[in-house]
């Protein structure tokens, strides 16, 4: 019998692309979103879509009626920005929200927990790229509530007293990208906002003077990782880095952005504006952890990935 996947977030950008491999690999699949920044479009028909939210625990019982093997906890606020500018929401929606989902967890004995954590958790890394061992020190109001669920969620692994062993993994993700990042939403991914950006002729806005670095790897490639890891025991307990490995500073995101349009810096305007709060300098995973013990790699070069997106926001355009 094929198990049953809850996918908190199913209809964002992460959550549906994973729903949407789920089921191509014969999982069932029950999505909860509140559609705050996903969208109805996102969803897999042949998912059982249930519009509710994680904070609600109403909405929780008609999501735990249906019998659920495993849990994909992606709900979230994805924004550092709205973190900073609303930090109640971000802390009821990804702290609250986290145990929510564990406390239905243990009532319903759903034994296997995989959590959507954030490179954010480690703020100013030790040094790049980063091992999942270095300090964990967020200097973003998000990357404190993404740490703390993911603590909590790892923690209760730890419970011994409940009956019941639930097996937590958590994945750092860094900067995921690929198809259905919104190309107009200004709080979601660098990659998207200013694919979108020159899509439509507009100025691209950097935050700082360009020289920060990121890590992007390709959304099927992180989908590989989690359903790869449902099974896989060396996983149970364990928190790993999902990147590329690779470091691309957002200068170059542009001049890489603009020659796939056939423009340049002459043909549209960028500007660059202070550095927002939270921003980490320079951002790289150390993903050594995840080919040794999940035997996962990224294989979307970001070239190619990047030029995905392009084809597909002209498409959708
Ligand atoms: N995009 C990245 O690079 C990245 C990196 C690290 C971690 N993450 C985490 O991955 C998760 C998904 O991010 P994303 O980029 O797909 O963003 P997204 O905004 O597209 O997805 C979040 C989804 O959760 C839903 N949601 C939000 N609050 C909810 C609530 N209270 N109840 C039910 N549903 C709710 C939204 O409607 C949306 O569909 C988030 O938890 C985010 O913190 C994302």
């Amino acid at each position: 019998m094929s198990k049953t996947v809850l996918v908190t977030g199913g209809a964002g950008f992460i959550g549906s692309n994973i729903a949407d491999e789920l089921i191509d690999r014969g999982y069932k699949v029950v999505i909860i979103d509140n559609l705050s920044t996903g969208l109805t479009e996102n969803i897999n028909r042949k998912a059982k879509y249930i519009k509710g939210d994680v904070r609600n625990t109403k909405d929780l019982d008609k999501v735990f009626k249906n019998k659920i093997d495993v849990i994909f906890h992606i709900a979230g606020c994805a924004s550092t920005i709205k973190s900073f500018d609303d930090p109640a929401a971000d802390l009821n929606t990804n702290v609250g929200g986290t145990i929510n989902i564990i406390n239905y967890a243990v009532k319903h004995k759903v034994s296997r927990l995989l959590y959507a954590s954030s490179m954010t958790s480690y703020g100013v890394p030790d040094a790049v790229p980063v091992k999942e061992t270095f300090s964990t020190r967020p200097i973003a109001y998000y990357g404190i509530t993404k740490y703390a669920g993911e603590r909590y969620v790892l923690a209760t692994g730890l419970r011994e007293d409940m009956g019941f062993k639930l097996n937590a993994t958590a994945f750092r993700m860094f900067n995921v990208y690929g198809r259905r990042q919104s190309l107009t939403n200004p709080y979601q991914g660098v990659v998207s906002i200013f694919i979108g950006n020159v899509l439509r002729g507009e100025k691209v806005t950097v935050f700082g003077d360009g020289m920060q670095s990121r890590d992007y790897v390709h959304i099927s490639d992180v989908a590989n990782a989690w359903i790869g890891a449902i099974d896989n025991k060396k996983a149970f307990g364990e928190v790993f880095n999902l990147g590329s490995g690779i470091r691309v500073s957002v200068n170059e995101l542009i001049d890489i952005t603009l020659k796939s349009f056939g423009k340049n810096r002459k043909t549209n305007k960028i500007v660059y504006k202070a550095a927002r709060p939270g921003d980490q300098r320079h951002m790289q995973a150390d993903i050594s952890k995840a080919a040794r013990m999940l035997k996962w790699n990224p294989r979307i070069k970001f070239e190619d990935g990047l030029q995905d997106v392009i084809n597909w926001a002209k498409e959708t355009k």
